[in-house]
C-alpha cells in the first residue's frame, strides 16, 4: 500500500472523546520503549509524524492519525512504565483498557515486542487480556535491526512455543525495524487486507 497521506487528528485521554467517524482502526500498543511510535513514523515514511524519544513514557495520550484520508493509525501510551507516578500510572492502564473494551472502531491490535528480550509476563498477560475480551491482535517484534538473522529465528521460534503453552494457535506476527524498514510492506499489506474486508462488509 502506498502512503499518499499521512495527518495527525487529535490526542485524547479519554476514549469518548476520539474522533466519531467509524473509519477502520489500527492501535499499537506494548511496553514503554518498545517502539511503538517510531514504527507509526516507519510505517508512514514520516520523520516524526508520532513523537518519539529514548526515554520511556514519552507518548500519554491517545493519538489519532488519519492515513490516506480513509483510515488510522493510533499510537498509545506504553504500559508496565514504573517511573510515573502510582497514580497516574493507574489512569493510563484505565484508559487504555478503556479504549480496547469501547472502540468499536478497533479493527485490529498490534502488540509490540523487542525481539531482543524474552517473553515477558506483562506482554503475555495484556495478550491474554484481549483474547478474554475478544480483541484481535497481531504480534509486532521490533528492533530486528539489533538482532542477527540467526537470533531472529531463533527468538521468534522462543517466542511462539511460549504463547503456545496457553494459545491453541500462534497470532499472526511481524518482524519489523524502524531503523531500516524492514517490515514495512509485510504490515501495510496487511492493513490493506482488512480495509478491503471492512468493505466488502459495509457496502
Ligand atoms: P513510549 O511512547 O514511551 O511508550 O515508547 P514507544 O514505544 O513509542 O517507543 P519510541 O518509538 O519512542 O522508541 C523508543 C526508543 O527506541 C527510541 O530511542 C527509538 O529510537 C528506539 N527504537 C524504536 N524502534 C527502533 C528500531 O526498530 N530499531 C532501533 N535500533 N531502535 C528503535
Ligand atoms: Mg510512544
Amino acid at each position: 500500500m502506498k502512503i499518499k497521506s499521512a495527518e495527525f487528528v487529535m490526542s485524547n485521554s479519554d476514549v469518548e472523546k476520539c474522533p466519531k467517524s467509524r473509519l477502520p482502526e489500527y492501535a499499537f500498543i506494548g511496553r514503554s520503549n518498545v517502539g511503538k511510535s517510531s514504527l507509526i513514523n516507519m510505517l508512514t515514511d514520516r520523520k516524526s509524524l508520532a513523537k518519539t524519544s529514548g526515554r520511556p513514557g514519552k507518548t500519554q495520550l491517545i493519538n489519532h492519525f488519519l492515513i490516506n484520508k480513509n483510515w488510522h493509525l493510533v499510537d498509545l501510551p506504553g504500559y508496565g512504565y514504573a517511573r510515573v507516578s502510582k497514580s497516574s500510572k493507574k489512569t493510563f492502564q484505565k484508559f487504555i483498557t478503556q479504549y480496547f473494551a469501547l472502540r468499536e472502531q478497533l479493527v485490529t491490535a498490534f502488540v509490540l515486542v523487542d525481539i531482543r528480550h524474552e517473553p515477558q509476563t506483562i506482554d503475555l498477560e495484556f495478550m491474554q487480556w484481549l483474547g478474554e475480551n475478544g480483541i484481535p491482535f497481531s504480534i509486532i517484534f521490533t528492533k530486528a535491526d539489533k538482532l542477527k538473522p540467526m537470533a531472529i529465528k531463533r527468538h521468534v521460534e522462543d517466542y511462539k512455543n511460549i504463547l503456545l503453552e496457553t494459545w491453541e494457535n500462534v497470532p499472526n506476527y511481524f518482524i519489523t525495524s524502524s531503523s531500516n524498514g524492514v517490515g514495512q510492506e509485510d504490515v501495510l499489506g496487511y492493513i490493506e487486507g482488512l480495509n478491503k474486508n471492512m468493505n466488502l462488509e459495509f457496502h
